[in-house]
């Protein structure tokens, strides 16, 4: 049987689990914060004062951070790419009834689609950036698509979610300390409880890599050895400013996040280091012989990788962006 049917019958084996786990790492909509929670309520009567003090206290943040707060709000406002991508992988099927896999997709990306929302509300009531130039990147964006090299392969793709869902935990966690220092509780609390729903997502995602660990040993190595030689690509690298070509905007943005701490280098091999952890990497029996190849080479990559860290240099001044204008910012 080809590897290609053998990973749809591990998809519709484990399929029968996917509402518990739905259940198990998802929160109702009656029970979940919403945008507004963190918002000034625009039919009190405070309106105006609350919206005051979110303009005074945005004076106190430096540009990068604003370009940062922009380049993440836009990677969530890109959904639809992500949900449209997952929704075609291989045993996820939304047609001819409901598959739960299909189910999952749905409620994952409402809860994600919240993220987008809440930052780009702040956004423009800060009056800190140009907002206009941030709706053009994220047309851009989700024109542009993306390219992540998993193919259809929910193994690769799952390796790819249980990766990324720490990224953005990570560098909203600490865009929330950055603007806690700064004085602005709000701002930071908006950004801790986002964070707290991509930790939720990477357990979730994290635990079907598990499950598929169990019954397709193998392969899953494979995959994960896969994604990881090639390295994960962030979902917007392919991210561009008005008038300029596809991707050019993406390194600078990560050179930004990288210089104010919220993204480096140093973070994927942790969170390299992290999966291994997780799934147990140097326990896995039953494995091929290309298998084991592949996993010795996922338990030193971590160390190589923190060489080639050390040794990236970051440009020391911020880059332009036409999102955020320099004469608005200190
Ligand atoms: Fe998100
Ligand atoms: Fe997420």
């Amino acid at each position: 049987m080809s590897s290609k049917n053998v990973r749809l019958e591990v998809m519709q084996f484990l399929e029968k689990d996917v509402e518990s786990l739905i259940e198990k790492y998802l929160i109702p909509v009656e029970k979940i914060w919403q945008p507004t929670d963190f918002l000034p309520n625009s039919e009190g009567n405070r309106f105006f004062e609350e919206l005051t003090e979110i303009r005074e206290l945005s004076k106190e943040l430096p540009y990068d951070f604003w370009v940062v707060l922009v380049g993440d709000m836009i990677t969530e406002e890109a959904l639809p790419t992500y949900e449209s991508w997952l929704m075609d992988v291989e045993g996820v099927n939304q047609v001819d009834g409901e598959n739960a896999w299909a189910k999952w997709v749905r409620h994952w990306t409402a809860e994600e689609n919240r993220h987008g929302d809440v930052l780009n509300k702040y956004l423009y009531l800060s009056g800190r950036v140009n907002m206009r130039e941030i709706e053009k990147t994220t047309q851009h964006l989700i024109a542009d698509g993306f390219d992540i090299g998993t193919d259809r392969d929910p193994y690769k793709n799952f390796v790819y979610t249980s990766f990324q869902e720490l990224a953005t935990y990570v560098s909203h966690n600490r865009v929330a300390k950055l603007a806690k220092e700064k004085g602005n509780k709000q701002l930071a609390k908006m950004c801790k409880i986002i964070s707290g729903d991509e930790m939720r997502h990477h357990h979730a995602y994290s635990e079907f890599v598990e499950r598929i660990f169990k019954v397709d040993p193998s392969q899953m190595m494979l995959a994960f050895h896969y994604m990881m030689k090639q390295k994960i690509t962030m979902p917007a690298h392919f991210l561009r400013e008005s008038g300029d070509k596809i991707g050019t905007a993406f390194e600078e943005f990560s050179n930004t996040a990288q210089r104010i701490g919220v993204y480096t280098s140093k973070d994927y091999v942790d969170i390299l280091q992290k999966l291994i952890n997780r799934w147990e990497i140097d326990k896995i029996t039953n494995l091929s012989d290309e298998a084991e190849k592949a996993r010795d080479y996922l338990m030193k990559l971590p160390n190589r990788m923190m060489r080639l860290a050390d040794r990236i240099k970051i440009p020391e001044n911020s880059f332009q962006f036409k999102w955020v204008e320099p004469a608005r910012i200190k």
